[in-house]
């Protein structure tokens, strides 16, 4: 929707903005959801949502009026008994710095705190400091490193597997 109605000029800098739902993502989601990631990635994500089917995760979305997701990510509430883990955060590239990864994340805490728990723990990679950075904004505070691998499949069909030391994050709800 547009702030200022524009018509036969256009100014340089025009303010829209869009209504946005946060939901459960959904499988039929996931062919929108290739800007995420590899195949092998969105692969990941569809078997994660069998585990949301399960209650063993919440995988939220941010959906436009039309229903597509701009940003996904997870809970996964197996990793520690008293927490969320938040994982695979991910907004669509032309719509980051926007205020969807903290809608998102405001979100995922909501979900947490509805299952009783009252702390929420992510990973953040050594190489991320802008995300780390957002985080931290939002409360997130660093106890504890580790270190993450997965497996990606390269341009080439190659399936390589990558690791990450990563600094971990929580904040208390
Ligand atoms: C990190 C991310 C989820 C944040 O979502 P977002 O919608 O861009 O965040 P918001 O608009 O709510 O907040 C903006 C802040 O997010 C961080 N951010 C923005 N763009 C980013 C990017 N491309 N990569 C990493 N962090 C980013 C910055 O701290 C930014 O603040 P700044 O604009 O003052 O630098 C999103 O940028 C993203 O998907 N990045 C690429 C994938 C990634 O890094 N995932 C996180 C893994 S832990």
């Amino acid at each position: 929707m547009l702030d200022r109605v524009n018509t036969a000029r256009t100014t340089p800098h025009t303010r829209l903005s869009v209504p946005v739902e946060v939901r459960d993502l959904r499988p039929q989601d996931l062919p929108a959801c290739s800007w995420s990631g590899s195949p092998t990635h969105v692969r990941h994500v569809a078997d994660e949502l069998d585990r949301a089917a399960a209650g063993e995760v919440d995988y939220l979305a941010v959906c436009t009026p039309a229903g597509v997701p701009v940003a996904i990510g997870g809970v996964d509430y197996a990793p520690r008994p008293d927490a969320g883990t938040l994982w695979q955060l991910a907004v669509l590239p032309a719509l980051q710095s926007c205020g969807l990864g903290t809608l998102l994340i405001g979100a995922a805490e909501d979900r947490i705190a509805a299952r009783g728990l009252h702390r929420a723990v992510l990973a953040v990679e050594d190489d991320n400091p802008r995300a780390r950075a957002l985080y931290e904004r939002l409360g997130y505070r660093a106890f504890g490193r580790e270190l993450d691998t997965w497996d990606e499949e390269g341009p080439d069909g190659e399936i390589r597997r990558h690791e990450a030391m990563c600094t971990l994050l929580g904040k208390d709800l």
